[in-house]
């Protein structure tokens, strides 16, 4: 065996890793390896530097637990969550884009009906449908859309210990003609929690900690790719700024202001109220098998 030199350094360790006995981790860690390498080369890293990343990372492990997951904040705002997406979700240009999940999506969300509020009585800057499509050729009955948002104080569920209820979360189901109906507060802009190591370094850069104001969807049927998907408002701050790269133009929905009367459910409604409209076009699953 060579022994090792600053020149033939990397090319032993990009060969060590290559005996990994999957290829594919084969692949995977001497990719690691080499780009690791070329990045510490090229920065000429410092052992303080390397010594403050380590401690970074640690740092970032010790806040994380089964509510938190600042490793995952980590990749978001590193636009890495959101390059995955992009790379394992090539949709047709026809289909509804997918976009980061997040880190607050929980499962196992209640039931609501066409219509149902899932805001109940948490206060909000207003009242909100967002009803489906007219009725299409290719309406799928029977769909399940899991929803889930932040409160007016930017809290998801998630971030809140105490709370031992579903809150802002709901699963819908679309009628017999394709249709959904969910009832909720208009979603706010939302800051990225900055009291961990990822607020620390975000707050050492010119980056906005923002997201615009959005709402989650996870629709998950047979015969389709799943959807991971947001609905932005329009006109909201920090569209084109969002610290997490989410925002993508197909995604920007107009909330339009009703006057109080009938409501988009087919009942009534008291007062004033914001109305939104989108249709999910789902990508048929490449092999047209359902998945197990
Ligand atoms: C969010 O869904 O609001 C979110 C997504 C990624 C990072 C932080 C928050
Ligand atoms: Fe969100």
């Amino acid at each position: 065996m060579a022994f090792v030199t600053e020149d033939n350094l990397s090319d032993l360790a990009v060969k060590r890793w290559a005996t990994a006995h999957s290829p594919r981790l084969a692949e995977l860690m001497t990719a690691l390896v080499r780009h690791l390498h070329a990045y510490a080369r090229e920065v000429r890293l410092t052992e303080e530097e390397w010594a403050a990343a380590v401690e970074w990372l640690t740092a970032t492990g010790r806040i994380s637990d089964d509510k938190r997951q600042e490793f995952i904040l980590a990749s978001d705002v590193l636009g890495l969550s959101t390059l995955v997406v992009q790379l394992n979700h090539r949709f047709s240009a026809k289909a509804t884009p997918a976009t980061v999940l997040g880190p607050f999506h929980i499962d196992g969300s209640p039931t609501a009906g066409f219509g149902a509020d899932m805001s109940d009585d948490i206060p909000g800057a207003g009242v909100h449908h967002r009803p489906g499509p007219r009725p299409r050729r290719h309406a799928l009955p029977d769909v399940v859309l899991d929803v889930w948002q932040a409160d007016a104080d930017s809290a998801y569920e998630a971030q809140l210990p105490e709370i031992d209820e579903a809150r802002l979360r709901a699963l819908y189901r679309t009628r017999a003609d394709g249709t959904y109906c969910v009832r909720t507060i208009a979603p706010r802009g939302y800051a990225i929690p900055m009291d961990g190591p990822v607020g620390d370094l975000i707050s050492r850069t010119d980056i906005s900690h923002y997201r615009p104001a959005h709402v989650h969807f996870l629709i998950d049927h047979p015969g389709h790719e799943k959807l991971i998907t947001h609905l932005f408002r329009e006109g909201s701050a920090f569209l084109d700024t969002d610290v997490v790269f989410g925002t993508k133009d197909e995604l920007i929905v107009r909330f339009t202001e009703e006057p109080a009367g009938s409501s988009p459910d087919g009942g009534t409604i008291d007062e004033p109220y914001l109305r939104a409209e989108f249709d999910f076009v789902l990508q048929p699953r490449a092999t047209g098998e359902p998945r197990p």
